[in-house]
């Protein structure tokens, strides 16, 4: 069965260099594609009883089988945009990490055998001054690379005094890159620079993530009456049997089960995931993802000494607000505490003062378990915030916190598909993040925090352009009804180096977040950069550490108070 996301018209494209006949012919595709469904939908009565019945229609926001004809030109226009930025986006990053082939392995990045040295090293440097370095790539034969491309991680880093910060790449496309640091602190101060992938590895992960859906294995359990049984479930299915369509019409979103004989799709009740034993890497590609040779330090020996500021006037800066532009890096540690470097933070260093803040807001966290860790450190530390039994079971239920004499709601619920674990998870309630904050009231003391990406890492890329369109244009429709509702976007962190790159890598991360950036950048959010935090605290868990936690939630509540 032909799907709106399976569709792939990239083919097509070099036939139409012209833009706007490019346009045409999407829509004229994606209008053919809705028609197909259409006319294809074998249960047609059971679609009505469906749209008929809107306890149904609201619990799964999803149409089965297909879309009413008069909402099938809207749904298919405005899907038709969001799937040519999806295409656009998607064509841009192509551009931006072309195939790197190599025949021999001595052709690739070597950690050893390039150059870091000072770029305009000085006397002295001082707080606040710019250290920049220069970085020549060189191949394992000692030769000058001459194209860019190598995934780079830079930061800065004094243990005795728990200060770290990132370091900012700009790659030249041509083997050299410039990585600068802003010196936050006085003292010794240590540099690194890992590679992480060398060019060639950056695209053959870039290839292989695109070709397949197939990385991870999506079991579903149905009921059957009362017995649990399970069907393979997936983003697609490459299948002839028949199966149950969980489409969201208007988002473009599809999951779909192999359909269990004379069991309804509606009894579709958990989810579970394994990891699949498959690789779209050559023998040779997959080389350059064993452990030995992802992360390698880069910098030999380099240190400087840090003086104190020369008293320059310090502009004051603004008190932290949702909507300001977040550079890179957005802060530092010192002494394990985050220090953002563009907005004045409050302290919440007591109790009263977070219990001010939090008093009569209603907070909905949507997305990962990298967030759900909000919920446990605000139960720790605010010992009146308690647990509402919100029914369910396992780490995946829907988290709920309250104190009822403050009239404080926290609420955590896991984003919906992709959602990768071994450990089975209720999809009973299951939805997509745009649907969830369709149903946000949204008001002065409301917030929503918001992280996707750590399980959209194994997919194809262009399910997470989708997600990340979709949840921008449902904040705008929030912003509509709601403008002064607080939306706060928490990125994605980084993890642990996995032998299992084509799944785990940070790689991966890194082009969301830059895909995230790039589609919320105008948008009236609040960014807390766990990527730029988790490098400089050096926290390399896909869970980052209590201190990593702690400051994010000290800067979301410097963000809604
Ligand atoms: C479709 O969109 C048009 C114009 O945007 C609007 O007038 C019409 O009511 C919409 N139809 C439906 C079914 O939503
Ligand atoms: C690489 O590009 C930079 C910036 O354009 C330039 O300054 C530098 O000379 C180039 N290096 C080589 C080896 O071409
Ligand atoms: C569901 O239950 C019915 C009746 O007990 C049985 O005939 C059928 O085989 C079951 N289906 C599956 C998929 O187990
Ligand atoms: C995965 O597959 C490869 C070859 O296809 C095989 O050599 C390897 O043992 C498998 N690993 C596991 C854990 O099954
Ligand atoms: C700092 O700024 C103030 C007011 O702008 C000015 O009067 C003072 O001279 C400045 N001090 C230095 C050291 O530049």
């Amino acid at each position: 069965m032909t799907s709106p996301v399976l569709l792939t018209p990239r083919t097509l494209l070099p036939l139409f260099p012209n833009a706007s006949a490019r346009k045409l012919l999407l829509l004229v595709l994606f209008i053919f594609v809705f028609w197909v469904v259409f006319m294809a939908s074998k249960d047609h009565t059971e679609f009505l009883f469906h749209f008929n019945n809107p306890i149904t229609l609201r619990r799964w926001h999803i149409f089965k089988g297909f879309f009413p004809p008069e909402g099938l030109q809207n749904a298919s226009t405005s899907s038709a945009e969001a799937e040519l930025m999806v295409l656009e986006i998607l064509e841009k990053l192509n551009q931006q990490i072309p195939p790197r082939p190599f025949t021999d392995l001595s052709t690739t990045t070597s950690a050893k055998e390039s150059t870091v040295t000072i770029f305009n090293p000085g006397d002295t440097y001082s707080v606040g001054d710019q250290l920049d370095v220069l970085l020549v790539a060189k191949d394992y034969s000692g030769r000058r690379k001459e194209y860019g491309g190598d995934f780079l991680r830079a930061r800065i880093f004094s243990p005795a005094l728990k200060a770290g910060a990132s370091g900012k790449v700009t790659d030249f496309n041509n083997g050299t890159y410039l990585v600068s640091f802003t010196l936050f602190w006085e003292g010794p101060v240590s540099l690194s620079i890992l590679l992480m992938h060398p060019s060639e590895g950056v695209s053959a992960l870039w290839r292989a993530r695109n070709q397949g859906y197939d990385r991870i294995i999506f079991t579903g359990q149905f009921l059957n009456g009362t017995a649990p049984v399970f069907t393979k479930c997936g983003l697609t299915l490459n299948t002839n049997a028949e199966q149950c369509q969980y489409l969201d019409a208007r988002d473009h979103e599809a999951f779909y089960c192999l359909k269990l004989p004379h069991v309804p799709c509606e009894a579709l009740t958990h989810m579970k995931t394994n990891n699949n034993n498959v690789s779209y890497l050559s023998l040779q590609e997959q080389f350059l993802f064993r452990r030995v040779n992802m992360a390698v330090e880069m910098v030999k020996s380099l240190s400087v000494t840090v003086l104190p500021g020369n008293n320059r006037n310090e502009t004051k800066k603004k008190k932290c607000q949702i909507g300001m532009k977040t550079p890179f890096p957005s802060g530092y540690t010192f002494k394990g505490r985050w220090i953002s470097t563009f907005c004045e933070q409050k302290e919440f260093s007591n109790i009263n003062d977070i219990n001010n803040c939090l008093s009569r807001k209603l907070i909905y966290l949507m997305g990962d378990s990298t967030l759900r860790q909000w919920v446990y450190y605000l139960s720790n530390v605010v010992k009146t915030l308690t647990f509402f039994d919100h029914h369910g079971t396992g780490m995946f239920q829907t988290h709920v916190l309250l104190d009822v004499k403050r009239h404080i709601l926290v609420q955590w619920k896991k984003h919906g598909h992709p959602f990768v674990t071994k450990k089975l998870f209720s999809v009973k309630d299951d939805n997509y993040i745009p649907r969830e904050i369709d149903q946000v009231a949204g008001d002065s003391r409301t917030a929503i925090v918001i992280t996707f990406g750590q399980h959209f890492r194994p997919f194809p890329i262009n399910i997470f352009i989708r997600r990340a369109i979709n949840i921008r244009k449902a904040i705008e429709r929030l912003f509509l009804r709601s403008p002064e509702t607080k939306v706060i976007i928490k990125t994605e962190n980084i993890r642990e180096v996995n032998e299992n790159a084509e799944i785990f890598s940070d790689f991966h991360g890194n082009i969301q977040n830059l895909i995230l950036r790039n589609i919320f950048r105008d948008l009236n959010v609040g960014i807390i950069d766990a990527w730029d935090m988790t490098i400089a605290y050096h926290s390399e868990d896909v869970h980052p550490s209590t201190s990593v936690v702690e400051s994010q939630v000290a800067m979301f509540l410097n963000y809604i108070c």
